[in-house]
């Protein structure tokens, strides 16, 4: 299921998982077998390994299957353990890809379950397998990296504080095209955004409020439209993002904007998308919300404050929203 995004208690780790991909996590290390390998020869690379599942490929990297504890222990109940991996293994294996967000493979994990998901390169090759373990090291050394960064800046702004009333930024904008369907492509602009309002000095919350805000609406572009352009617009106070696409618009609005509504698909699905929660978090992130959808293209609006009135605002939000 995918989590519910409240911008109060979203912390830190929840923004480094949409900042890593999976090939930043996923082990590279890959203990596989070939289809004519037996599932004692599974059993015994399990054990010597301490994994819970192998992936079987043909031609060295072509995923053709997974053999898990499960499935030895029903070849050993068989009295089949000499059998090839062939016959045991699980054909239908849930994959992920290299490069979609690692917040994707987290809720495809979540959702199905599983202890490892293979992942594949764009062209269908197995390039690694991730755990939950690889998705908490990962999330633990990037969080370290951030935290000595932030010490380091914290002693940058002491020695720059004298001066640093005389830098005034004035309106920046960014601007993104972004093509139907490219998944790969997901998480630049919520990249760049994020980046940007870090520069203004906006606290954590107001930066990571914009960072989804931005990631959903690209999103959202990516998977239900035919193509569009999403632009930020920043200012002394605030920061505008704009999502405009060529179509084919929202039938009902009132009904997208409920929290569970999907049109994804099953493919889409599969990646981890289509919770029904984009448009609901983009809401709750911002301290304005517009949304038109006619079938010409949707258009949104959000503007998020840099120096909120209260945080209160947005619990309310969330509060009225619910019900
Ligand atoms: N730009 C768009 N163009 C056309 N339809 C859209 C657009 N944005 C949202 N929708 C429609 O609104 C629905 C709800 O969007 P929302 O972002 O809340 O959920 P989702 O994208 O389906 O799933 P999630 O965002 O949780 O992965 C979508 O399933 C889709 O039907
Ligand atoms: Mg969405």
């Amino acid at each position: 299921m995918r989590m519910r995004i409240d911008p109060v208690t979203y912390t830190p780790f929840h923004e480094a998982l949409y900042d890593l991909r999976v090939r930043d996590a996923m082990s590279k290390n890959l203990i596989v077998l070939g289809p004519e390998a037996t599932m004692l020869d599974a059993q015994i690379a399990m054990r010597d390994h301490r994994i819970s599942g192998i992936p079987i490929v043909i031609d060295g990297d072509k995923l053709v299957g997974l053999v898990s504890i499960q499935d030895v222990i029903e070849a050993l109940v068989a009295n089949d353990i000499h059998a090839p991996v062939g016959k045991w293994m699980t054909e239908k294996v849930y994959t992920v890809r290299e490069k979609i967000p690692l917040i994707q493979a987290v809720k495809e994990l979540q959702k199905r379950g599983f202890g490892r998901l293979p992942v594949l390169n764009a062209e269908d090759r197995l390039v690694g397998m991730l755990t939950n373990n690889d998705v908490t090291r990962a999330v633990m050394l990037r969080l370290n990296e951030e935290a000595r960064a932030a010490e380091q800046r914290e002693a940058d702004l002491m020695a720059r504080s004298m001066s640093a009333t005389q830098e005034r930024p004035g309106i920046e904008r960014i601007e993104i095209r972004v093509e139907p369907m490219d998944l790969d492509a997901a998480g630049t602009f919520a990249g760049l955004v994020k980046k940007a309002v870090k520069k203004r000095g906006v606290s954590p919350d107001v930066a990571r409020r914009a960072a989804i805000a931005a990631y959903e609406a690209e999103v959202n572009v990516i998977l239900h439209s035919m193509g569009g352009i999403l632009e930020a617009f920043l200012s002394d106070q605030d920061i505008t993002i704009l999502s405009r696409d060529r179509g084919p618009g929202i039938p009902n609005v009132d009904e997208a904007m409920k929290e569970g509504f999907s049109t994804a698909n099953e493919v889409v699905r599969a990646l981890g998308f289509g919770a029904g929660m984009g448009l609901p978090n983009m809401k709750r992130c911002s301290d304005e919300f517009s949304i038109s959808a006619p079938a010409s293209g949707t258009t949104v609006t959000m503007k998020i404050l840099f120096n909120p009135p209260s945080q209160a605002t947005h619990q309310e939000n969330a509060t009225e929203e619910k019900t």
